[in-house]
């Protein structure tokens, strides 16, 4: 086993995170505006550079990969990338190939996901109301992610639902979506909107602590917390009633970059050793500046890592209502 790069800070960091198309066939209104400009497709990395870079990650001693957007199942051909990688699972390199997705277009990639090696992924879903999942995402079809989750569960991938905590919208709907996910045997993770990239909505107005959020479902379950680090930005507990593990992404209430293990790339091949700050290292010029010298790219990567901050910056200004990045979340992926 290589062993894994460590940052300043004393954090290994074996976790890359990367969004392989700024693209999405939805809108979700806290994510991105109604009309906006994509990428074009120049500036973004052939599917051979991803593949090139991720194994050089690998090869540093990275072991788990995210692939995320935007939607990374809208990028054309992802499969062939998934399927590439896949194939350091088989050889040892990897623990594991992941990926974060809208759900719309799982009931066609299901089965060739979990051909490829997949075995978790995780699913944004904001509401169970189909009236209200169009709203959120501006013109998302409800059933076509129910039949995506569907087709997940028969491929045997094991899901997690991810749902950003808005208040005045799906506040309510908590209890119901914990008892949805659990029921189906899916875990469950909430998140606190992040101030990243301006959208037209108000985010302080909906900003939703998920401390208060906590306080209410302990009001109807119990919950116990899970004494577990998994290097990620999750705290978890478990529910007594439903038996399942419910998870809660805090950066706003409580920050969590003490045990961060991860860094990620842009669809463009930007590298940005925190999600809240803005400095970053370009691989986009390595790669093309240096073909077929992995070397070059190797020692990119120490240079990057021994550049990673100690934690973000995220301060969401209730009169403001400032954004934090300026970069949306579809270039990063989180
Ligand atoms: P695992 O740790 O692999 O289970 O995944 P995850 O829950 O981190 O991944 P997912 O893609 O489901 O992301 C859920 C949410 O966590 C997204 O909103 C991410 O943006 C957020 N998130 C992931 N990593 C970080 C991080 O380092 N910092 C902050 N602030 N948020 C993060
Ligand atoms: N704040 C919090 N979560 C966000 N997501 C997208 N934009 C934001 C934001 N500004 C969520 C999506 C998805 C995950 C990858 O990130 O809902 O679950
Ligand atoms: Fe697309 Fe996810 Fe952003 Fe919604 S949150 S617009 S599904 S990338």
């Amino acid at each position: 086993k290589t062993a894994p790069m460590i940052d300043p800070f004393g954090r290994a960091i074996t976790y890359l995170r990367v969004s392989v198309t700024d693209r999405c066939d939805f809108r979700c209104t806290y994510c991105m505006a109604e009309n906006m400009t994509f990428l074009p497709k120049r500036d973004l990395l052939t599917l051979e550079e991803l593949e090139r870079l991720c194994n050089a990650f690998i090869d540093k001693g990275v072991r788990k990969l995210r692939l995320t957007g935007g939607e990374p199942l809208m990028r054309k051909n992802v499969m062939h990338l998934i399927e590439a990688l896949g194939r350091r699972i088989d050889d040892g390199a990897l623990d594991e190939l992941t990926l974060t997705t809208n759900g719309s277009q799982l009931s066609r990639f299901a089965d060739d996901l979990h051909a490829a090696g997949v075995r978790r992924i995780n699913v944004s879903l904001d509401t169970l109301d189909p009236q209200k999942f169009r709203e959120i995402t501006r013109w998302g079809d409800f059933h076509k992610v129910m039949a995506g989750l569907e087709a997940a569960r028969k491929a045997g991938l094991k899901v997690k639902l991810n749902a950003v905590a808005l208040a005045g919208f799906n506040e309510a709907e908590i209890p119901d979506l914990l008892r949805f996910a659990h029921g189906e045997g899916m875990d469950l993770t909430l998140i606190e909107a992040m101030p990243l990239g301006e959208v037209e909505t108000d985010r302080s107005a909906q900003y939703l602590p998920l401390s208060k959020v906590r306080r209410d479902l302990e009001e109807r379950f119990t919950l116990t917390d899970i004494p577990l680090d998994t290097g990620g930005p999750a705290r978890f507990v478990r529910v007594a009633e439903t038996g399942g593990k419910l998870g809660f992404i805090t950066p706003l209430s409580h920050n969590f970059c003490a045990s961060c293990n991860r860094v990620r790339l842009t669809c463009t091949g930007m590298l940005y050793m925190c999600l809240g700050q803005d400095d970053n290292a370009d691989f986009r010029a390595v790669l093309r500046d240096n073909p077929g010298d992995d070397a070059a790219l190797h020692h990119a990567i120490d240079n990057a890592i021994a550049r990673k901050p100690k934690e973000h910056n995220f301060e969401l200004d209730e009169k403001t209502s400032r954004v934090a990045v300026a970069r949306h979340m579809s270039m990063t992926g989180g």
